[in-house]
C-alpha cells in the first residue's frame, strides 16, 4: 500500500539522488549523512500497531529545503506530499520543526526513516528507526484431547507479538501444579491420570496483558474399585449394598448374585447406577436375599470386580430407637457396639430368672 504510492528509488544511490532532484544539488558535493549533530531528529520511535506515530525533525533558520523519507521513498518534501499512501499526514514545517504523522501504523511500517535537510547548499540527513510493537496473540493450539493412560501428548501453542511473546503451559486443574513448560510445545510421554485436566497456555510480551487459551486433557483408564462393603441386615428391613469405582470413561456396573445376574425392575429390589458408584437397595429384605453379591464395574478399557454379602443381622430388633439408616454398614462398630449393650440387660434379667 505505502510503496505502490511512493516514488521508489532503489535503495543506496537513493537518498543522494533523491536529494540531488530534490534540492537540486551540485554533483561532486558529498553528502555527510549520519550526522547527528544536525539536523536533530528524536531517538528510535516506538508504537503499538495501530496508533500514529509521529516523526520530528528540528530544523532552524538556515535550512533552506526539508524532506522525510521512507527508506528510499520519498515522502513529503517540503509541503508538497510525494506519497499517496493517505496515512502519511504532515504535521507542521515551521522554522523550527518538520514533523510528519503516520497514521494507523502497521508492521510493514517499521524500519529507518530519515530527515534531510538543506543547509547553506548541503544536504545532511538524520535518521530515526520506526519500531512497531504488536500484542500477543496465539493463532494456533492444541485442541481437547482424550488419551490412554501410559500414553504421550504433544501439545502446541503457537502466538505472534512483537517483541516475540514469551510462550508457557501450566497445568491448572483439578489442583494448579505450576509451571509445566516455558516453551511452545508442552510433551508428556507416559501420561498417568493425575496429569489430567485444564492446560493454560500464556503468551506475554510488553505489550498488552498476556493472552491465554485453555486445552482440556483426558487421560482414560480403567475401572478401579475404591469402596464396597458387606452389610448386615435384619429380615423386614431396608438394605443397601453399594460398590464406588473410580474410571475414565466412567464404569458401568452390573450386579450378579452368586453366578445370576440382577436386572433392573426386580422385585423387591432397586439397582440404581451413577457415574462413581452403584447401589442396590433391598425395601424388604427376606432371607433369600442373603448371600454373595459381585459389583462389576467395567468401561472400554477393562474391568473389574469385588464381591459382598449381604448377611443377616440380628442385633437391630434389640436397638428399634436406631432408624434404618444407621444398620446399612454393617462395618460401623458403633452400631454393633449399640447392639451388645442392648443385649446385656437381657442377658441379666435371663440368669436373674433361673436362680
Ligand atoms: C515504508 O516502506 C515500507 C517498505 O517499502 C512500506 O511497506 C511501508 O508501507 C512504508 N510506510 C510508509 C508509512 O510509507
Ligand atoms: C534504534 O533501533 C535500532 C534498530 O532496532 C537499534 O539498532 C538501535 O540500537 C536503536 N537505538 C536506540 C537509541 O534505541
Ligand atoms: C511414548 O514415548 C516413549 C519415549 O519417547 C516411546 O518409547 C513410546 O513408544 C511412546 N509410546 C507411544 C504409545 O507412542
Ligand atoms: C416385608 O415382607 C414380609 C414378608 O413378605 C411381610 O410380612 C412384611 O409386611 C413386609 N414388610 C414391609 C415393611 O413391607
Ligand atoms: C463370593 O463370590 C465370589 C465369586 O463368585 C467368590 O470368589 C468369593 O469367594 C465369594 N465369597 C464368599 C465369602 O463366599
Ligand atoms: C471377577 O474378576 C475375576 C478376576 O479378575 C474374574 O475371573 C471373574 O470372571 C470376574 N467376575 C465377574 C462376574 O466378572
Ligand atoms: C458409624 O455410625 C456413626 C453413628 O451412627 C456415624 O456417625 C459414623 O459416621 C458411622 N461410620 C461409618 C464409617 O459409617
Amino acid at each position: 500500500m505505502g510503496v505502490g504510492g511512493c516514488l521508489v528509488v532503489p535503495w543506496r544511490c537513493l537518498v543522494v539522488l533523491c536529494l540531488r532532484l530534490v534540492f537540486l544539488v551540485p554533483a561532486g558535493v558529498p553528502v555527510r549523512s549520519g550526522d547527528a549533530t544536525f539536523p536533530k531528529a528524536m531517538d528510535n520511535v516506538t508504537v503499538r500497531q495501530g496508533e500514529s506515530a509521529t516523526l520530528r525533525c528540528s530544523v532552524d533558520n538556515r535550512v533552506t529545503r526539508v524532506a522525510w523519507l521512507n527508506r528510499s521513498s520519498i515522502l513529503y518534501a517540503g509541503n508538497d506530499k510525494w506519497c499517496l499512501d493517505p496515512r502519511v499526514v504532515l504535521l507542521s514545517n515551521t522554522k523550527t520543526e518538520y514533523s510528519i504523522q503516520i497514521q494507523d501504523v502497521d508492521v510493514y511500517d517499521e524500519g529507518p526513516y530519515t530527515c534531510s535537510v538543506q543547509t547553506d547548499n548541503h544536504p545532511k540527513t538524520s535518521r530515526v528507526h520506526l519500531i512497531v510493537q504488536v500484542s500477543p496473540k496465539i493463532v494456533e493450539i492444541s485442541s481437547d484431547i482424550s488419551i490412554n493412560e501410559g500414553g504421550n501428548i504433544s501439545l502446541t501453542c503457537i502466538a505472534t507479538g512483537r517483541p516475540d511473546p514469551t510462550i508457557t503451559w501450566r497445568h491448572i486443574s483439578p489442583k494448579a501444579v505450576g509451571f509445566v513448560s516455558e516453551d511452545e510445545y508442552l510433551e508428556i510421554t507416559g501420561i498417568t491420570r493425575e496429569q489430567s485436566g485444564e492446560y493454560e497456555c500464556s503468551a506475554s510480551n510488553d505489550v498488552a496483558a498476556p493472552v491465554v487459551r485453555r486445552v482440556k486433557v483426558t487421560v482414560n483408564y480403567p475401572p478401579y474399585i475404591s469402596d464396597a462393603k458387606s452389610t448386615g441386615v435384619p429380615v423386614g428391613q431396608k438394605g443397601i449394598l453399594q460398590c464406588e469405582a473410580s474410571a475414565v470413561p466412567a464404569a458401568e456396573f452390573q450386579w450378579y448374585k452368586d453366578d445370576k445376574r440382577l436386572v433392573e425392575g426386580q422385585k423387591g429390589v432397586k439397582v440404581e447406577s451413577k457415574a462413581f458408584f452403584s447401589r442396590l437397595t433391598f425395601f424388604n429384605v427376606s432371607e433369600q436375599d442373603y448371600g454373595n453379591y459381585t459389583c462389576v464395574a467395567s468401561n472400554k478399557l477393562g474391568n473389574t470386580n469385588v464381591s459382598i454379602i449381604l448377611y443377616e443381622e440380628t442385633t437391630t430388633a434389640l436397638t428399634p430407637w436406631k432408624g434404618p439408616g444407621a444398620v446399612h454398614d454393617g462395618n460401623n462398630g458403633t452400631s454393633r457396639r449399640a447392639g451388645c449393650i442392648g443385649l446385656l440387660p437381657l442377658l441379666l434379667l435371663h440368669l436373674l430368672l433361673k436362680f
